[in-house]
């Protein structure tokens, strides 16, 4: 994809999603928020970490990530209306307001990424990538969720306006990561939940 095209789609995000703050601001129901800490849990994040949440919207993941107590909890997004919900709930959280693609955090600064429910959303993935495995340590984490399943975005890319694509195989992360030094150690397609999480070496 050309740098041009990525920047548009950012751009078109932006406004959407700036628009749906209080939609993503909503309690969620119980059966979702005990798949959202199975995936905070995949991190197997330790007391002290520092953790980035990719496109943290209204900031659903940021509560479970506290829990683990960590030294510092990052969150970027590009549309600032959500960051500034997360900013009023959660003032500890440093904030970005950028692509992930853009992020320029220092290498190997982070002990674990998250991009959840929002990966379909990124208009350049291997950039996106690339520029995780940067922010990440050794031995740091990469996780891409979605609580809802593979079938729930589709349905979303059929129905919505939304720049949103369909969620990788784990063929499809391999050869994506692989190259990057991220090892594929979790995979799961289940209808309810899509979880993959990659290892930096
Ligand atoms: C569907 S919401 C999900 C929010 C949150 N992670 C959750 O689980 O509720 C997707 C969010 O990702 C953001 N986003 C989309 N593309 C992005 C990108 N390339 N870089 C950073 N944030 C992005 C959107 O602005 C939006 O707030």
């Amino acid at each position: 994809m050309l740098p041009e095209e990525a920047k548009a789609i950012a751009e078109r995000q932006r406004r959407c999603f700036n628009e749906l703050v209080d939609v993503f601001d909503r309690p969620q129901p119980p059966e979702v928020v005990a798949r959202l800490w199975e995936i905070v849990a995949s991190a197997e994040l330790r007391a002290g970490a520092v953790v980035l949440d990719v496109g943290t919207g209204a900031g659903v993941l940021i509560p479970l990530i506290q829990s683990y107590q960590p030294s510092t909890v990052l969150a970027c997004d590009v549309a600032e209306k959500m960051l500034q919900r997360v900013q009023d709930k959660y003032p500890g959280v440093r904030t970005y307001h950028t692509d992930i693609v853009l992020l320029a955090l220092a290498s190997a600064s982070v002990d674990a990424i998250f991009m959840n429910g929002m990966y379909g959303n990124i208009a350049d993935k291997p950039a996106a990538c690339e520029n995780a495995a940067r922010m990440l340590r050794p031995g740091g984490r990469l996780v891409v969720s979605h609580p809802e399943g593979r079938a729930f975005v589709d349905q979303l890319r059929a129905t919505s306006d939304l720049f949103v694509e369909s969620l990788p195989t784990k063929e499809e992360f391999e050869a994506l990561l692989e190259p990057l030094g991220l090892e594929v150690i979790a995979y799961r397609d289940e209808p309810k939940l899509y979880l993959m999480v990659a290892r930096k070496s």
